[in-house]
């Protein structure tokens, strides 16, 4: 009985271990393709926005990085979305989060930026659990953007999942212009996701 059951167990391991390999190299060559239509394009912004400011959460980095490109790119200004309490860290974080979105009770913020002299926001978001991470949708609860034009964005590892259909369904009164949505990749894309950053905003 054991005998079977370590032989479940193995079988099982090399199953999903075999997926998640495969996985990774779907993902990897995905991202090659789309990296390559942007290889060697212009990365400047030449489209007027307004007065612009780009709202982003971020806690490990990725959707930071995108926000100060598209601030660097558009002279905007940028806010950051701090929780008022840290959130758990390691698996914690994931559960933690899991039972945010299924309750809908999302985390209190530090401040809410004015956003009332702006013409245009970029509000960026990592993917959480295939939707936007909770202090941002804590944001979209809390503010009006009644005539703002808002372009949102995600950083994600792979699968943004429902980001942008939620995102809209958060986004009081906002006009929503294209979203963008960035899979985290090494260095080596560095001048293509410049350049497909430029290629979005001047299409808004
Ligand atoms: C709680 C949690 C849930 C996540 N869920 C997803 C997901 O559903 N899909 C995905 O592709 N990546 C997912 N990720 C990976 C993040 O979206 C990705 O690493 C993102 O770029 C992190 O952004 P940041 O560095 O700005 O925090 C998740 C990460 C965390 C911490």
């Amino acid at each position: 009985m054991l005998r079977y059951f370590f032989y479940l167990l193995v079988t099982t391991g090399i199953i999903g271990g075999t997926y998640s390999i495969y996985h990774l190299y779907r993902v990897s060559s995905d991202n090659k393709k789309e990296m390559a239509q942007y290889e060697g394009l212009p990365d400047t912004v030449n489209n007027n926005l307004g007065k612009t400011l780009v709202i982003f959460y971020s806690l490990t980095g990725h959707t930071k990085n995108i926000a100060q490109k598209i601030k660097d790119k558009t002279n905007a200004d940028i806010f950051e979305i701090q929780t008022a309490q840290e959130l758990p860290k390691g698996p914690m974080l994931h559960l933690s989060v899991r039972k945010q979105i299924k309750n809908k009770e999302y985390p209190e913020l530090k401040d809410i930026p004015d956003i009332s002299s702006y013409d245009l926001i970029f509000i960026g978001s990592p993917v959480w659990w295939y939707t936007a991470a909770t202090p941002v949708l804590s944001l979209l609860n809390k503010v009006d953007f009644k005539g703002k034009k808002v372009v949102p964005f995600s950083t994600q590892g792979s699968n943004a999942g429902t980001f942008f259909k939620d995102f809209q369904n958060h986004a009081q009164n906002a006009t929503i212009l294209t979203y963008a949505s960035f899979n985290n990749m090494g260095k080596e894309y560095d001048q293509a996701i410049d350049a497909k950053i430029a290629a979005w905003i001047n299409s808004l």
